[in-house]
């Protein structure tokens, strides 16, 4: 993963109803969500919401029905217009950019996966898969190189001459996908692409897109509801109440640290042991025994190492064993079965 931002919004808002300008230049912007709505009979469903995405990472927003995921969501494009703030993609500020390269910026670097599909019924799967290629105007034999290219990278060969409607629902969101894939788009956004499919089907998506993620490396922007799908897809998390980013880490700094109760109950059932790694529970004061083990390099264990990886390792030695920086240099603490055996049970 690369460290340059790749889209970073500064200071949005957005703000539905007659008058959204007045609103926010009024003080009746700071009161809670429910009674801005009751005094003024607007919404505000993005609240100064900053965050940076960083090139080739996927960035989960996530948050109960109705905090504002979809809107800020539509807003990276200006589906949504922003009332205001700031959002740069790669450095251009695009509330700034004219309604032409806006077109392109949407035709030519961006694509959209949505819950329920949006495929064309009459076309076939793999003019489905072209429609982007062909709205940009590339040549016929073009698009149907590249639609066969993507519709193979997604397990749909054979597919390409049926309809939709001859599709199951998890096949159908391959399509969604594969069109989404085809244009090539340096930022892929996912507006919970797998909620609509029941579990199986789900997680074999889930696992579908990480193993092509691994092959394109886009930028994903990737909305749900479901915290565990939030942990298993996202480099990063963003948690949304009442428009508001509530935190904003890793799947393992939120998890190890919730930063209130609302994010406290999204965390609660997650398995802690397959989220959090070694360097997060280990015990800093270490015995001789184990600096011994470390000298010798024996048993050590990396500081980002799962602990549901540990469990075998763990249960066939008595001693603790030495966590190591992730260079393997430097002796950071010490992990034993009790810590293992905590790190299990608890609940954050
Ligand atoms: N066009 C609109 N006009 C007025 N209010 C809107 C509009 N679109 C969204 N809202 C309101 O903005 C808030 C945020 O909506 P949004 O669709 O972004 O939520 P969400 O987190 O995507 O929810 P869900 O999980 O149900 O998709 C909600 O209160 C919604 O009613
Ligand atoms: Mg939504």
């Amino acid at each position: 993963m690369g460290t340059e931002a790749k889209i970073s919004c500064n200071n949005v808002w957005k703000i539905f109803g007659p008058d959204p300008k007045t609103v926010l230049s009024s003080s009746d912007k700071d009161m809670s969500r429910a009674e801005v709505q009751e005094k003024t009979g607007h919404v505000i469903a993005v609240k100064d919401v900053s965050f940076s995405i960083q090139k080739g990472e996927t960035f989960v927003v996530m948050g109960l029905s109705g905090s504002g995921k979809s809107t800020l969501v539509r807003c990276l494009s200006r589906l949504i217009e922003p009332t205001s703030g700031e959002i740069l993609i790669d450095d251009t500020d695009i509330m700034n950019i004219s309604a032409n390269e806006l077109t392109s910026l949407r035709r030519h670097r961006m694509s959209m996966v949505f819950q329920h599909f949006g495929l064309f019924p009459h076309r076939r799967v793999i003019d489905n898969i072209g429609y982007g290629l062909e709205i940009r105007g590339a040549p016929a034999d073009e698009r149907l190189n590249k639609s066969m290219e993507v519709l193979k990278l997604v397990g749909l060969d054979g597919w390409e001459n049926n309809y939709p409607r001859e599709l199951s629902g998890g096949m159908q969101q391959r399509v969604g996908l594969a069109r989404a894939l085809a244009v090539d788009p340096e930022i892929l956004i996912f507006d919970e692409p797998f909620s609509a499919l029941d579990p199986l089907i789900r997680r074999e998506m889930q696992d579908e897109l990480l193993s092509i993620q691994q092959l394109v490396k886009k930028t994903m922007v990737f909305i749900t509801h479901d915290f565990l799908e939030a942990i298993k897809m996202g480099d990063h998390i963003a948690i949304m109440k009442d428009g508001e980013i509530s935190q904003i880490g890793t799947p393992e700094e939120i998890v190890a640290n919730p930063i209130d109760q609302y994010v406290r109950d999204f965390t609660e059932d997650v398995p802690k042991y397959r989220v959090l790694s070694a360097g997060k529970v280990l015990r800093p004061n270490v015995s001789t025994k184990t600096e011994e083990l470390f000298k010798n390099k024996e048993n050590c264990i990396h500081e980002n190492t799962k602990i549901d990886q540990l469990i075998d390792l763990i249960t066939e030695t008595d001693d603790a064993l030495p966590v190591t920086s992730s260079c393997g240099t430097e002796l950071l603490g010490e992990i034993d079965r009790t810590i293992i055996m905590k790190a299990m049970r608890s609940k954050s």
